[in-house]
């Protein structure tokens, strides 16, 4: 074949191909290693001067319109094929849903109790309150009457944040809320603070992040008693249950004095919970007068009391709902999203009385 014939040949080829492949396979009969101009581009140092020099602008003139027509090959047939896949992908957004595959989105079930306990405690007057994930020492610990070295600080398993000047950590409990709200708002005060908590420690019966709810009231004259028909009438209007029986029981915490655990009654039968029954206690939340020491820690001058209380969003849930197993909250898990989650439609039935 002369070298007329090749180039014609060469540049055939590209127009003739039909896709990257076959783009491929031309570049490479040609200009591959073995390929056929590169073999001859290969024998140009045989020749002499004259004959290289016509031969050899030849080819490299052959050579640039060679890879500039391969790539406008390459770009014609890319956009061949998107357009096809356009034609052929094409969803007409106006056809009407396929009626047995409407996956409906449910709710999680810690959502949907937060929203629960939302409408209760805000029915019974108490202002929807946040604060940050990441508190800083003063807040989670010293201004609770937890100072350093505390032993209660070790009962927290906290995760540090490590940083220079000031240390961080990620929130232990929610009653750092309680600071806050004391800090920037007028009395009297009564809020509630749901949101996520953070221990660094994981089993059955615990998972790093959890939900907790704070509950604060402070006024000139704010009793033990107050706070014990506060608890009552929320458990009962939460769980549902009229004969719902409630056990106060001493405890300790440093930022509430005097303290106490609630416990719930319940009777198990035959592995099913039922609450509101029976003789077993189930402890629910902590609680107690708000120590005086909190309210100097939040510049608080004038004579108040208050009580505060804070409990656990995924141990109501699962007492009010049935599952059995706290870590499946957080698995993502469809099939168990698909069973414990609530729908939109579905109102909440929050009636009580
Ligand atoms: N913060 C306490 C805990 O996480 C609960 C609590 C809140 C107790 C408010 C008393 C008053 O265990």
């Amino acid at each position: 074949m002369n070298h007329n014939q090749l180039i014609q040949s060469a540049l055939n080829e590209v127009e003739r191909s039909n896709s990257i492949e076959d783009l491929e396979l031309v570049r490479v009969k040609y200009f591959g290693k073995n390929g056929l101009i590169t073999q001859e581009l290969k024998t140009l140092s045989s020749l002499d001067t004259d004959k290289r020099k016509e031969l050899g602008a030849k080819l490299n003139n052959l050579k640039k319109n060679f890879f500039s027509s391969l790539e406008d090959r390459k770009n014609k047939i890319e956009s061949s094929e998107i357009n096809l896949r356009l034609r052929k992908d094409f969803l007409d957004s106006t056809l009407p849903a396929r009626e047995n595959n409407l996956l409906e989105a449910k709710i999680h079930p810690i959502n949907q109790t937060i929203n629960e306990i939302v409408s209760i405690l805000g029915g019974m007057g108490l202002m929807y309150e946040e604060g940050p994930d990441i508190e800083d020492d003063f807040h989670n610990f010293s201004a609770l009457n937890i100072p350093k070295n505390h032993p209660a600080r070790q009962m927290h398993d906290t995760f540090y944040i490590k940083n220079e000047e000031e240390s961080y950590v990620m929130r232990t409990h929610t009653s750092p809320v309680q600071i806050r709200s004391l800090k920037k708002m007028p009395l009297p005060l009564r809020i509630f603070a749901p949101g996520r908590t953070y221990r660094c420690d994981s089993d059955i019966t615990h998972t790093p992040m959890f939900h907790q709810v704070e509950g604060l009231v402070v006024d000139e004259e704010i009793t033990f008693a107050n706070l014990k028909w506060f608890i009552d009438i929320f458990c009962k209007t939460f769980f549902k249950k009229e004969n719902l029986k409630l056990r106060f029981r001493p405890s300790y915490f440093p930022f509430t004095e005097p303290s106490a655990e609630v416990d719930i009654n319940y009777t198990n039968e035959s592995g099913k919970i039922i609450l509101g029954e029976g003789t077993k206690w189930m402890e629910i939340l902590g609680c107690g007068m708000v120590h005086p020491e909190v309210f100097k820690m939040s510049g608080i001058k004038k004579k108040v009391t208050g009580f505060a209380f804070g409990m656990g969003i995924e141990r109501l849930a699962m007492l009010k709902y049935g599952m059995p197993d706290l870590r499946d909250f957080f698995d993502s898990d469809l099939k168990w999203l698909e069973h414990y989650g609530f729908s939109f439609l579905e109102e909440t039935d929050l009636s009580w009385r």
